[in-house]
């Protein structure tokens, strides 16, 4: 059987490296990345051992010259391209009265240009091979939190986005996932108490099941993929047409969701 690939930003630690252990369990050839390489090595001797076939690219997603050598590690061609890595912005996350600017140009960067850039790189690829994109995204994108106004205005540019390109793409599967509150360190540094919400590993096994489902393009909560396929499907779509595509089933209305960010 010919072994998908797939390419997971910032699996170095927290989310994006649990769902590539999901993903090296099921045989997945990976790229992965990070900007610290130590850490990266790391995680692809974890990943190697799982029976994962892997390459992995220290560098920065905003950077147009690491998004080149992640083109071309893929040079036989992509499943998947999830976005994962992402960055707060300034810490401590400051009201919007007082968010430097350059810093948020920054953070879109990251968060929405480095994907967005990536999307156009592989869609050639994930196009013949009716392949898929999952953008990580955040409750912070839909909720009026206090002081997560520039981080989460990033991702709900990243939700736009993955929305308009679900519409326009209907032969590959595009979804947009909100993972909820999780214990990394990205949760610590925005000042949450990270040791009560649930690990990443949780988070991860339900975009493993998001991702061997097959489900619709659409938004997701993890909280919405605890249940089977034909029970639950994206808390947002414009994807009729992407669910014909995909011969997935037609998408419920939309589920209430859970806190987190
Ligand atoms: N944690 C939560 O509660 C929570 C809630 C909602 C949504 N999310 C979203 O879930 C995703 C994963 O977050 P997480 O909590 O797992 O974060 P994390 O533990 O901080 O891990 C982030 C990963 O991304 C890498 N990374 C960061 N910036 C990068 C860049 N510019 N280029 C390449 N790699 C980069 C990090 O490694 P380096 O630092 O070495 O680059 C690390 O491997 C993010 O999209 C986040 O916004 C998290």
């Amino acid at each position: 059987m010919t072994r998908k690939t797939a390419l997971i930003t910032g699996a170095s630690r927290g989310l994006g490296r649990a769902l590539a252990r999901e993903l090296a369990r099921d045989g997945w050839n990976l790229i992965i990345d990070a900007r610290g390489a130590a850490a990266l090595d790391a995680a692809a001797d974890d990943l190697t051992a799982l029976g994962g076939a892997v390459t992995a690219i220290a560098g920065d997603v905003a950077d147009g010259a690491h998004r080149s050598a992640l083109a071309a590690a893929a040079g036989d061609g992509l499943d998947l391209l999830v976005n994962n890595a992402s960055t707060l912005g300034t810490t401590p996350m400051p009201r919007l009265a007082d968010q430097p600017v350059r810093d948020l140009a920054d953070a879109f960067a990251t968060n929405v240009l480095g994907p967005l850039a990536l999307v156009q790189a592989f869609l050639p690829t994930l196009r013949e091979r009716r392949g898929a994109v999952l953008n990580i995204t955040s409750d912070a994108a839909v909720e009026g939190y206090e002081t997560w106004g520039g981080y989460g205005s990033t991702k709900a540019a990243l939700e736009q986005l993955s929305n308009v390109l679900a519409a326009e793409e209907p032969g590959i599967a595009v979804w947009w996932a909100d993972p909820g509150e999780m214990r990394t360190d990205m949760l610590r540094a925005a000042g949450e108490d990270a040791d009560a919400a649930p690990p990443p590993e949780e988070a991860a096994a339900a975009l493993h099941r998001l991702i061997t489902d097959r489900r619709p393009s659409g938004r997701y909560q993890v909280s919405d993929l605890a249940t089977a396929p034909a029970e639950s499907g994206p808390s947002s779509q414009n994807d009729t047409a992407g669910a014909r595509a995909q011969g997935g089933p037609e998408a419920p209305e939309a589920v209430a969701g859970r806190g987190g960010r």
